[in-house]
């Protein structure tokens, strides 16, 4: 007799949470967010049990105004030493900017779609590989972690639809180049489940999945379905925001991350350890919400607000 949950598969028993929002999701605020606030808020992320905060980006000012106060969050935070706050960097410059403030993990990012990576870095695909080769190099000399996002997987908000070959190409790419992770990015968050699996399953077969992770924006209300999708085939490594905090500046249109707090209640219901306590998750989201003066757009951080008595809308 098939017992309840069979249908699922097997899944990971334990998945480790990449917590974005302090990057992500505060890229993309229209109006400047206090450089004290980011420090509170990733101090308080810091205080869930998350092991992985990405923190911030050491962008170019002019492209990410938002970010220009990279060095100052991550040299005021309080680091815990059993929890890595990578960064992103586009180019040496923005690793050295990062040694400087003694990062010991940092991202490098590209894309699926040649289009979407000259909106957001200015150069192509291949463009940024070669750009990354030298980062990579520094990177291994400061002994740094390096992670590779491979953005606009399921599809690109200039260039339409995207081939799941294409996404696995550049992924193997960040692979052999010595990314030790590689997270698959849905950008404008227009992917449904069947076509996650097509895309990581055409990604497995170059990159083990073990070292994949993936990254769903929330636009069109698939990002838990697309995330559940993922587990069935062994993902293990999941980015999220709390209250669903994020976007890119250069993805018109796209929303923010699946909402950390509600992809954590999912993960509990399913049984699978994350070692993150869903109650601090929450308070930090209230937190980042209402300093940024509006309800979160989680599903739990909603209700909390709703058990308080406070408004929603
Ligand atoms: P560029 O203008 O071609 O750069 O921008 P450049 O090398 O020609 O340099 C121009 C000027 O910028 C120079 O200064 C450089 O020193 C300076 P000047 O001589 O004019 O005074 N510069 C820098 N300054 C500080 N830090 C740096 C840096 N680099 C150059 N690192 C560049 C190219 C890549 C720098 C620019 O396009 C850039 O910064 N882009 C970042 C865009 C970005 O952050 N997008 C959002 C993150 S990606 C994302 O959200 C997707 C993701 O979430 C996954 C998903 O959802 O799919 C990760
Ligand atoms: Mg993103």
């Amino acid at each position: 007799m098939m017992r309840s949950g069979d249908f699922m598969g097997e899944l990971p028993k334990r998945v480790k949470m990449v917590e974005v929002g302090p990057r992500d999701g505060l890229q993309n605020e229209p109006n400047p967010v206090p450089t004290e606030l980011k420090i509170e808020f990733i101090n308080r992320l810091s205080q869930s049990g998350l092991r992985t905060i990405e923190t911030t980006s050491f962008v170019s000012p002019r492209w990410v105004p938002q970010m220009a106060d990279a060095t100052e969050v991550f040299s005021t935070i309080e680091r815990n030493p059993d929890i890595y706050y990578p960064v992103l960097v586009p180019n040496v410059t923005g690793l050295k900017r990062a040694i400087d403030v003694g990062v010991r993990e940092v991202a490098v990012f590209t894309a699926a779609s040649d289009t979407f990576n000259c909106r957001n870095t200015n150069v192509t695909i291949e463009e940024s590989l070669e750009r990354f080769a030298p980062v990579m190099e520094l990177a291994a000399e400061h002994e740094l972690r390096v992670r590779g996002y491979v953005s606009c997987a399921l599809g690109c908000p200039y260039e339409g639809d995207i081939a799941p070959s294409k996404v696995a190409a550049v992924a193997r790419e960040l692979s052999e180049l010595g990314c030790y992770e590689i997270s698959l990015g849905d950008t404008i968050g227009i992917g449904t489940p069947a076509a996650a699996q097509r895309m990581v399953e055409a990604v497995m077969t170059e990159v083990p999945v073990e070292r994949l992770a993936v990254h769903f924006h929330d636009t069109r209300g698939q990002a838990l379905a697309n995330v559940m999708a993922c587990l069935q085939l062994g993902v293990a490594t999941v980015d999220s925001s709390v209250a669903a905090l994020g976007g890119c500046p250069y993805a018109n249109g796209a929303r923010g991350n699946v909402a950390s707090e509600d992809l954590l209640y999912m993960l509990q219901g399913l049984g699978i350890e994350t070692g993150v306590d869903l109650e601090r998750l929450i308070d930090a989201s209230l937190f980042i919400s209402d300093a940024l003066g509006r309800p979160p757009s989680s599903r739990l951080g909603q209700l909390r607000l709703e058990e308080r008595g406070e408004p929603v809308h």
